[in-house]
């Protein structure tokens, strides 16, 4: 399999990291997970307009311009003759001396990239998931995808252990996102979902879900919502490049809706699907 290190496609054996990387120190770097359709990238554009948003918001300057980048990941996809899967790429401040403010020299950005295939997850799409409420102690950049993800790992962790696909963070009484994905509650024919915030990561398929909903005549609300009545949801769904708009059917062991993922959810599984073919 090829790799993308900075501006070479090389074989994994030749990557050199460095042990001062401040990805690797500090998860000073930003990161772009892209799902990989049929051979070609989904999004592309929307991801690497993120990434440099990303980028620009933590000061780092990506050595590519966007036409550059995204042929770097184009050639990639097609080295390593991906069919349906994904790139990850994540670009660190580079490599210096540790200290904790930038280096004073200019220092270049590194550069990973690779693919994996990775499949639709069909069945638990079509069963649904269990999800677990933990509050979310990030810090207040959650719209920036910095390589920093403890307070995300810590959280999905926990939900694994209880048996969970995910974790619904919350601030206190309101809703913020997953721990890799974004969260919808709908109740009464409307949609609820936070608004893109510095609260959480205004996930690209969640803007694909949102065009989505204006098509099948579902209603929008971006406003927080509440942990105290999520259970009274009729239906309850995540969604993120890789498990798209998978449905909650069970949160803290409580039944939500009838147990199965509900009309809506389906109705926008099948709305998402037609972009994606
Ligand atoms: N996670 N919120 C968080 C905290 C995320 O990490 C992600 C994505 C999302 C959904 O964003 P998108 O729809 O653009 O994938 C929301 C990626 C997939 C990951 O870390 O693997």
């Amino acid at each position: 399999n090829w790799v993308q290190w900075n501006d070479r496609l090389v074989k994994d054996e030749e990557i050199q990291l460095s042990k001062e990387d401040r990805g690797y120190q500090f998860g000073d770097g930003i990161y772009e997970v892209i799902r990989v359709y049929n051979g070609s990238m989904f999004t592309a554009k929307e991801h690497i307009n993120r990434l440099y948003e990303s980028a620009e918001k933590i000061k780092l300057v990506i050595p590519y311009t966007k036409d550059v980048f995204h042929k770097m990941m184009y050639d990639l996809i097609e080295a390593n003759e991906v069919t349906t899967g994904q790139v990850y790429v994540q670009i660190t401040r580079g490599s210096s001396p540790r200290q904790h403010q930038f280096p004073i020299e200019a220092v270049e950005p590194v550069l990973t990239a690779y693919t994996k295939e990775v499949d639709r997850p069909v069945s638990q799409m079509a069963n649904g998931v269990a999800a677990k409420t933990i509050e979310d102690v990030r810090w207040l950049r959650c719209d920036i995808k910095s390589l920093n993800l403890l307070g995300n790992i810590m959280a999905k962790q926990e939900a694994h252990e209880s048996g969970c696909f995910e974790a619904i963070l919350h601030r206190g009484d309101t809703i913020t996102e997953g721990s890799s994905s974004n969260m919808y509650g709908i109740k009464d024919g409307v949609l609820y979902t936070h608004p893109a915030t510095n609260l959480i990561l205004n996930g690209i398929t969640r803007r694909v879900i949102l065009a989505c909903c204006e098509e099948i005549g579902l209603p929008v609300v971006e406003q927080p919502m509440s942990l105290s009545t999520v259970y009274a949801n009729d239906e309850f769904f995540m969604s993120s490049t890789t498990s798209e708009i998978m449905p909650i059917v069970v949160i803290d062991g409580m039944p939500i809706g009838t147990g199965l993922p509900g009309e809506w959810t389906k109705k926008l599984q099948t709305a998402f699907e037609a972009k994606i073919e």
